[in-house]
């Protein structure tokens, strides 16, 4: 039994095993309050902390974060500086408990966009958790799934072309293998907080049969009770995978269905 479930009143057999969130809204948050947008990044990092935490003493197994897309690039160059600040700060604090609560971390996305410090802060962290055995947490950083596809794309054609693979033997294990979230149990639950009723280039291949919610809640103010209300409406969800209720029923378990 685990006694964080017990807590918070969730039944541990109805849990996600990995959860994605686009955490959205940080600069909305700023503005109500008449700060920088940048301050709203600040109060989102927190967050981090505390819903990582959360979900690695439930027992969810791997937790995906959208920090920054592909897209986000685009933005201003001060605020662009301002959110890579934060990371290599979160990076640099976080680091000892990281590792000393047993999580694995991994940044998925182009990484070859950030700055030579700021991989090496990751790096580092993802070779001192490597053999950790809790949570996966995965940090999605110039991160878009377009691209993430299209990598896994050529990753395929690659081992064909040296003969490592046989255009036959290509199913959706194999191509799963060649995405940045490979080794990750499949998505189970998909946040969007602050409204916005779209994915934004999140985990595309992913989110095949991922259940959905989006909340208006903008995420500098999404803290563990909201977590676990949102856990709680997923533990109510049916999952059928394509088959009836009916069949469903003579079954205990949804998750031995998938
Ligand atoms: C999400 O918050 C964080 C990032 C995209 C880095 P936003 O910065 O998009 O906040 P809003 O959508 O402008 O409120
Ligand atoms: C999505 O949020 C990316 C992250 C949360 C990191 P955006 O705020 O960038 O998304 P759009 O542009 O409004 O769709
Ligand atoms: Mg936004």
């Amino acid at each position: 039994m685990n006694s964080y479930c017990d807590k918070w009143n969730l039944n541990p057999l109805k849990l996600p095993r990995h959860v994605g969130i686009v955490m959205d809204g940080n600069g909305r948050w700023a503005t109500k309050r008449m700060l920088p947008r940048i301050s709203g990044h600040h109060k989102g990092v927190e967050r981090v902390q505390e819903i990582t935490e959360l979900c690695g003493n439930l027992g969810i197994e791997a937790l995906t974060l959208f920090a920054f897309s592909d897209e986000n690039w685009r933005r201003p160059e001060d605020e662009v500086g301002g959110i890579m600040g934060l990371l290599r700060w979160y990076i640099r604090k976080e680091h000892k408990r990281i590792v000393e609560k047993n999580v694995q971390f991994r940044v998925i996305g182009d990484r070859a966009k950030l700055s030579p410090d700021i991989i090496g802060l990751i790096e580092n962290l993802e070779k001192n958790t490597e053999k950790n055995t809790g949570l996966h947490l995965c940090v999605a950083l110039s991160y878009g799934a377009q691209r993430e596809i299209l990598r896994a794309v050529h990753k395929v054609i690659n081992k064909v072309q040296n003969s490592e693979l046989n255009i036959d033997e290509i199913d959706e294990k194999i191509f799963e293998d060649s995405l940045d979230t490979q080794g990750l149990p499949p998505l189970d639950m998909f946040i969007r907080t602050s409204g916005e009723l779209r994915v934004s280039n999140f985990l595309l291949w992913q989110l095949a049969y991922a259940e959905l919610f989006f909340d208006n809640i903008l995420w500098p103010d999404f803290d563990s009770l909201k977590m676990v209300e949102l856990l709680q409406m997923y533990s109510l969800r049916e999952r059928r995978f394509g088959r009836t209720s009916e069949q469903l029923a003579e079954k205990t378990l949804n998750m031995a269905l998938r």
